[in-house]
């Protein structure tokens, strides 16, 4: 890999800036005073999964939230304020958890090895590692285990956006807004729909379901 000095990433902005002018004399004044993203993508924050880039959109068009194996704890004051800027003010109308297959986050939560603070955060994930344990278990292979569990945290953390209070009071206003769940495969760059979306309050249990909202 090619390291590259902070002046020289100073240097390369310069050249990129220059080339989006090339192509288009108003791409950066059209955003100067407005993003009007359709979408809001909440992924993990490993180097490998650039956001806009793996699904072709341009600055403005994807509001983004990253963290270490995309993970929506109930009471986590970034990301909730991220998922309500994007709704309320944004008014985005897909949110998309994206995770991904080889997820450090994902293996690491699956040992036993002390990683210092770091294991509070993927206690998270390993709460669901033990409510599916055993299906878990029966894969064979670590490497399988760990993808299987990769793509049962993006169902989890799926149904975490759907439960905040946010996205509940948008769908108790009629509007229209849809929680998808992807994976991306590393070894290929391509994103798989895990079919775990929710656009609906009735598509929670009962136990999560906010009435009177407004
Ligand atoms: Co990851």
């Amino acid at each position: 890999m090619d390291h590259k000095t902070p002046a020289e990433l100073l240097e390369m902005n310069k050249k990129w800036a220059a080339e989006r002018l090339a192509n288009d004399s108003e791409f950066f004044t059209s955003l100067v005073n407005v993003q009007t993203p359709d979408y809001l993508w909440i992924g993990c924050s490993d180097s490998r999964v650039p956001a806009n880039e793996i699904v072709g959109l341009k600055s403005g068009e994807m509001f983004v939230h990253r963290n270490i194996a995309n993970v929506v704890p109930h009471s986590d004051l970034n990301c909730l304020s991220v998922i309500q800027y994007a709704v309320e003010a944004l008014e985005v109308s897909h949110i998309i958890v994206a995770g991904h297959y080889g997820c450090g986050g994902i293996k690491a939560a699956m040992d036993r090895t002390d990683h210092g603070e770091i294991d509070n955060w993927l206690a998270h994930i390993k709460d669901i590692y033990r409510q599916n344990y055993g299906e878990i278990s029966a894969i064979d292979g670590r490497d399988k285990q760990a993808d299987r569990l990769c793509e049962l945290n993006v169902a989890t953390q799926v149904r975490n956006v759907a439960k905040t209070v946010v996205v509940q009071k948008a769908w108790e206003n009629g509007r229209s807004l849809k929680v998808h769940g992807w994976v991306y495969h590393l070894d290929d760059g391509i994103l798989q729909d895990l079919k775990v979306g929710v656009d609906a309050c009735d598509q929670l249990h009962t136990v999560f379901q906010i009435k009177n909202k407004s």
